[in-house]
């Protein structure tokens, strides 16, 4: 699928469904060495209130809504600075779905949430979309009261860790051949405490920046 330029575009993040699982597989085969199984993300959505998986797509049709919110950061009142989920775009539901060009996921539990998955499709990468993905999984695990994210990433994976060590995640360790398909090791990397007002407004700052470079036009506050 040949990607469109910036101008054009209109991206939608949605939450995945099982609908969703064949394409997502598709685009999980363009970007990884060892995908899921299609039972996995079954297995994954089933439990809605510990997982959150989202799609991102490509709509040539969909609306770009409203203005993006200005006033994030711990100061900032709760229901516009943490927000759930942050539509770009709106579509027209009764039309089939646009198609998936990227998806992430994690899980929660306690204190704690856990990177699982994400991917751009090839063709999109470097666009800022992977960086529009993870700051959606940071922003959910801050509006979730977590107080860390963590995440593991193949040792080779150099653009992949330069995204989170952007958000600040740094290496605390690494698991021996983690990776099956090639005995690859993992660096587990975490984030700074969410907890710290700090970092909330450092990732304020790079959530404005990025979509002052995707030139969104979006309102997307929901509560
Ligand atoms: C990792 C991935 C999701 C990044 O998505 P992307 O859309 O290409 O990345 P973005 O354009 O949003 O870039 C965001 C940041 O990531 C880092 N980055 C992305 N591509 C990079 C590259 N080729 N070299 C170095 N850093 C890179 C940079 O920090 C960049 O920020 P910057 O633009 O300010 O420099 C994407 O490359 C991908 O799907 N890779 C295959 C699957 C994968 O490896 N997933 C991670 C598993 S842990």
């Amino acid at each position: 699928m040949a990607a469109r330029s910036l101008d054009e575009s209109v991206y939608i993040l949605e939450p995945m469904t099982l609908d969703d699982i064949e394409e997502v597989a598709a685009v999980e085969r363009l970007c990884f060495s060892n995908p899921w199984p299609l039972a996995a993300y079954r297995r994954e959505l089933r439990d809605n209130r510990g997982n959150y998986y989202i799609v991102l797509r490509d709509d040539p049709d969909a609306e770009a809504v409203g203005d993006f919110p200005v006033q994030y950061g711990a100061s900032a009142p709760r229901r516009q600075g943490r927000f759930a989920f942050w539509p770009l775009g709106k579509r027209d539901i009764r039309k089939q779905a646009p198609p998936i060009i990227g998806f992430a996921g994690m899980w929660h539990v306690m204190d704690e949430a856990h990177v699982t998955t994400i991917a751009v499709s090839p063709d999109y990468q470097g666009r800022g979309l992977g960086e529009l993905l993870f700051s959606t999984l940071v922003d959910e695990t801050i509006r979730r009261e977590a107080t860390w994210l963590t995440l593991e990433v193949r040792v080779s994976n150099y653009s992949a860790q330069q995204l989170y060590r952007k958000y600040g995640f740094t290496i605390q360790g690494k698991r021996a051949r983690y990776y099956t398909d090639n005995n690859e090791d993992a660096y587990i990397m975490w984030s700074e405490s969410f907890r710290n007002p700090a970092y909330i407004d450092q990732i304020d700052v790079l959530r404005r920046r990025l979509h002052h470079k995707l030139s969104f036009a979006t309102s997307g506050v929901s509560s």
